[in-house]
């Protein structure tokens, strides 16, 4: 897969996928990761990427020009086909499934937003798929672009060893909508804390089932609409 982002501050991106699971990902070749500077794109002699809002009010909107100039370019680099995405708090919410789908392209184009928005007429022209990572509102886009690379990056196939698999994950397709279960390691007793017993004492079947019922427990107590 390649995974382009297009971004005011392509800094911020470089030591998170330069770290753990992305770096991993793109050292075996599962993916590759490239980065564009939507400043470099503006034909505006001071630099401008963004003006005030017609109609009034605060705050700055993105250009046209420089986004669309951005991901022309972009996309000219290679000749697959790219799924294009722009993050922002007015998209469909991000959802495990929405990333195993995600996942199957061959090519992903981000688009991270900044200020207060960005001119409709190039929304309407790139026609890109619009995702939110959740109800709240940041800064700008990349952090939502990064969280999407991670939650797409770790599903495609080799990415993950055999121990950190996804399959099990609580929102996976196919697993029960299921909040996990704690989980305990060394040392048996921490600042006078023991583990619960059950998971000493050797018997599975009755590890399995008290980790079913946490799992209902605490989706019943946090999560209530994951059970509906
Ligand atoms: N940009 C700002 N806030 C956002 C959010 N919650 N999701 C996606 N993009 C955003």
């Amino acid at each position: 897969m390649r995974i382009d982002v297009l971004t005011l501050f392509p800094e911020m991106f470089t030591p998170v996928l330069g770290s753990s699971i992305l770096k991993r990902a793109a050292e075996a070749k599962r993916v590759e990761y490239h980065l564009t500077d939507i400043r470099q794109y503006t034909t505006n002699k001071h630099g401008k990427v963004d003006d005030r809002p017609f109609g009034g009010g605060p705050g700055m909107v993105m250009n046209c020009q420089p986004l669309w100039d951005a991901v022309m370019a972009t996309e000219s680099e290679d000749t697959r086909q790219a799924t294009r995405i722009l993050l922002t708090p007015q998209g469909e919410p991000l959802t495990q499934k929405r990333a195993e789908n995600l996942a199957q392209q061959e090519r992903l184009l981000l688009i991270a937003g900044h200020y207060e928005g960005i001119d409709q007429r190039v929304i309407d022209r790139l026609e890109p798929l619009e995702i939110s990572i959740g109800d709240y509102v940041l800064s700008g886009g990349e952090l939502p672009a990064m969280v999407l690379i991670d939650s797409v990056v770790r599903l495609i196939p080799g990415v993950l060893g055999h121990d950190e698999s996804a399959i099990h994950d609580s929102f996976s397709p196919g697993a029960e909508r299921l909040l996990d279960h704690p989980h305990y390691t060394r040392p048996q007793e921490w600042d006078g804390r023991g583990v619960p017993d059950v998971l000493t004492s050797g018997d599975h079947a009755a590890v399995e089932t008290w980790r079913r019922e946490q799992r209902e427990k605490l989706t019943q107590q946090r999560r209530p609409d994951l059970l509906e």
